[in-house]
């Protein structure tokens, strides 16, 4: 949406999630009817670090199924001649040594971990492909690395792996403990984006007269979880032991896009790591303030804690 308000000439349709339920495919057609949109963002979707995966794996490919549905096909009847779906790296197969390309989909089985949610995310890009066949219209999917940011979700109980250690750090600065155990061996490489950067590819990537079926948007820079950790634990101000807990899972050894196709259609990312790292855990800590103001005034729900990765 910051991106887009930007924009001249922009008009957003919005509507909140208690308003329109986008697993609803008749209240979702009847909105399209009322506000007859010209280009679609579908980035709603059920998401969740692995241990959320694993616990309800039918929630995340029956919801994702019934949003993408309910809202690729009112697009195409209602008539939107653009529309950008987000994909996700697990719709990849399972490639531990390499940067996967667009080209690869399909060349192998999925990661296991979260197999539910790429099947789902693969019967969305199909969606877009098949209706582009169909009806000439330009629907395509966007797969972006991990995307980390402000509003990622630092309070949910489902949090991503850079919200999940900033929680734990901070956690672990207020509370003074000398260790923090982080899930895995640490040695997993991941390849993390910014989420201005993504949301300014997918504004760009929806304005091509051509857009690619399939594109990857990753900003080049990969790093081990171990080092990940380290720079949290850092911007956080924890100094004490990391241990990393090899008996947990932790999903693919490597997961880094070949973003080429998206540099060479004129994209390229402008936020480096730690930066964006920084601008996060600022945003997270005026976000608590902001909370504890609040349920000072009695406003703001409690939200459940939940620190485990
Ligand atoms: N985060 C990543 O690292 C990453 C990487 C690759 C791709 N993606 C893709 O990027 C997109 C955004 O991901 P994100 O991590 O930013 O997730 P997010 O913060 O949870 O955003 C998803 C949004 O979808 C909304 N939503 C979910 N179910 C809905 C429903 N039934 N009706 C209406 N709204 C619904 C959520 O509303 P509530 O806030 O009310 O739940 C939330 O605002 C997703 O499609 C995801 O697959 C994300």
């Amino acid at each position: 949406m910051r991106q887009l308000e930007k924009r001249e000439n922009v008009e957003l349709c919005l509507a909140t999630r208690g308003e329109l339920d986008l697993r609803d495919a008749r209240s979702v057609r009847e909105f399209f009817d009322r506000r007859r949109p010209d280009q679609v963002f579908l980035a709603a979707a059920h998401v969740g670090g692995i241990d959320a995966n694993q616990r309800e794996p039918a929630t995340f490919i029956c919801d994702n199924l019934a949003i993408e549905l309910s809202v690729i096909r009112a697009a195409a009847e209602s008539r939107v001649a653009d529309l950008l779906m987000f994909g996700s790296s697990c719709m990849y197969p399972r490639m531990d040594a390499e940067i996967v390309s667009e080209a690869d989909l399909y060349t192998g089985p999925v990661e296991e971990t979260s197999r539910a949610y790429a099947v789902a995310k693969l019967a969305g890009f199909e969606m877009c492909r098949a209706f582009r066949a169909q009806l000439g219209v330009r629907f395509f999917c966007m797969v972006p690395a991990t995307i980390y940011g402000p509003f990622d979700h630092f309070f949910s109980e489902r949090p991503h792996v850079v919200p999940a250690l900033m929680r734990r750090f901070h956690r672990a600065v207020s509370e003074r403990e000398a260790e923090v155990a982080v899930f895995g061996s640490g040695e997993a490489l991941r390849e993390f984006v910014y989420c201005d950067d993504v949301a300014r590819a997918a504004v760009e990537l929806s304005s091509l007269e051509d857009p690619p079926e399939l594109v990857n948007v990753g900003s080049g820079e990969e790093v081990r979880i171990s080092e990940l950790a380290r720079s949290i634990a850092d911007i956080v101000g924890y100094a004490g032991r990391i241990v990393f807990d090899r008996s947990k899972p932790e999903g693919a050894r490597r997961k880094a896009l070949d973003s080429a196709h998206a540099r060479a259609l004129g994209w390229s990312p402008g936020v480096e790591l730690r930066h964006g790292l920084e601008r996060s855990y600022r945003w997270y800590v005026e976000e608590l303030e902001r909370r504890a103001a609040q349920r000072r005034g009695g406003n703001v729900r409690e939200e459940t804690a939940c620190v485990s990765l």
